[in-house]
């Protein structure tokens, strides 16, 4: 899986620097091409003679080489790489990283880095538990980063706890698994519907919620990265994406929703409905600003909006799978199980409004899944884009 790929494997100053040897060691011999990316102080842990006669390539630390002035471009290798691996990771470069702090060659290396990032922690247990460095990882996930998170055991302070960077074994298969993983999709199509949809009332106003359409898109994101073709039907949105495997075509109300889906759905192998449709609109929209009347108060007449789901469902074929979302706010397994029988969904993915973190505007969701065999699936409150690996998984399997 690693053979031919190429890997930055940045090495920041803690303890467990020494462990990176054996990590290196796992990566050449899986036939990977390697770039030690070390920051000042990791070389007090860790010589890069050592790494660089490992790699057969000369180790990256400062911007320049000291005699011939020759510049590093952190540009360069962020498009050469196909992962970069940061093992171990100290609490100072996980900061930096987060905020964007771009003062060694490491940290510009990173912002720059197109490939996927692994992150392996490793610190003392308190470094580890306070909220700074809690939230830094957050943050660093929420940027779609991997974090291998460190073990329970014995650190380097003779304390126990949470903080011993995983083991170079377990990196190694983590990154196989992933790149295993990361083209199970390639040839399939699928369709995805995110964010609200806004029904007009007149050229100023409109029925809508508060969707940001942040699941919908880190689910475009995770399929169109396992290499599927994607396309976004999207209500209007604040995000975007750059991905070149993904096609957004934006629409307003959920009529236009429902057009645009049963085009591309004949040609999709899967369809997930992530969209927060307004289930009525305004039977018409005001030619003009409706004005305010002295003493009358306007009554909005109400149509129905057509159900995307349903109708997909219905002219679902048995090789295609249909996807669907509840959020509910009561009720919410009776109701989420009757919605995957009423619109003939082979799963559906509840997120309950009584979960904190869990809903519309957050970028932590908390889902469990449903499918048509019967089976029930709960998971721990995760960032969006974790959440979107779940379900891209459980939809594979
Ligand atoms: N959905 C859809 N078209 C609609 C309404 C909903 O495609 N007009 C999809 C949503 O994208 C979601 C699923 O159906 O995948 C369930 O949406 P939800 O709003 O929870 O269900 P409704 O059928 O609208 O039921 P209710 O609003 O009564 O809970």
């Amino acid at each position: 899986m690693l053979k031919g790929k190429h890997i930055i494997l940045g090495i920041t100053g803690g303890i467990a620097a020494y462990k990176s040897v054996s990590l290196l060691r796992l990566f050449i011999k899986a036939g990977a091409e390697v770039q030690v990316v070390i920051t000042p102080s990791g070389k007090e842990f860790i010589t890069p003679v050592t790494l660089s006669a490992l790699s057969g390539k000369p180790v990256v630390s400062e911007f320049f080489t000291a005699n011939s002035g020759e510049w590093h471009s952190h540009v360069d290798l962020g498009l050469w790489a196909d992962a970069m691996v940061i093992a171990p990771a100290t609490a100072s470069s996980i900061a930096k990283m987060a905020n964007g702090v771009a003062d060694n060659m490491l940290i510009t290396t990173y912002l720059s880095a197109k490939a996927p990032v692994f992150i392996a922690p490793a610190m003392d247990l308190d470094m580890m538990a306070h909220p700074s460095t809690k939230r830094n990882i957050e943050l660093l996930k929420s940027y779609g980063n991997h974090i291998i998170e460190p073990a329970e055991g014995e650190l380097a302070s003779h304390l126990i706890g949470k903080g011993r960077m995983e083991e170079p074994e377990g990196i190694f298969e983590y990154l196989k698994n992933f790149f295993a993983s990361s083209q199970d999709l390639s040839g399939k199509k699928v369709l995805i519907t995110a964010g609200p949809t806004y029904e007009k009332i007149d050229p100023v106003r409109f029925i809508g919620n508060y969707s940001s359409g942040k699941m919908g898109y880190a689910i475009a994101e995770e399929a169109a990265r396992r290499g599927a073709e994607v396309t976004i039907v999207s209500g209007p949105v604040s995000i975007s994406t750059n991905s070149p495997n993904i096609n957004v075509i934006k629409v307003e109300s959920a009529r236009d929703m429902h057009k645009e889906c049963l085009k591309i759905f004949p040609q999709c192998e899967y369809a997930i409905m992530s969209a927060a449709v307004a289930d009525y609109a305004p039977v018409e929209c005001a030619e003009n600003k409706i004005k305010r009347e002295k003493d009358e108060i306007p009554v909005i007449k109400l149509t129905k909006n057509p159900d995307i789901a349903a109708s997909l469902g219905e002219i679902k074929t048995p090789k295609q799978k249909l996807i669907g979302f509840a959020l509910e706010t009561n009720n919410e397994e009776v109701n989420a199980v009757e919605k995957l029988k009423r619109k003939n969904l082979d799963m559906i993915v509840l997120n309950s409004l009584q979960d904190k973190g869990a809903g519309f505007g957050t970028d932590t969701n908390k889902i469990t899944i449903f499918d048509c065999e019967g089976n029930k699936t709960t998971y721990p409150l995760k960032s969006k884009n974790e959440v979107a690996k779940d379900i891209i998984e459980y939809i594979i399997k």
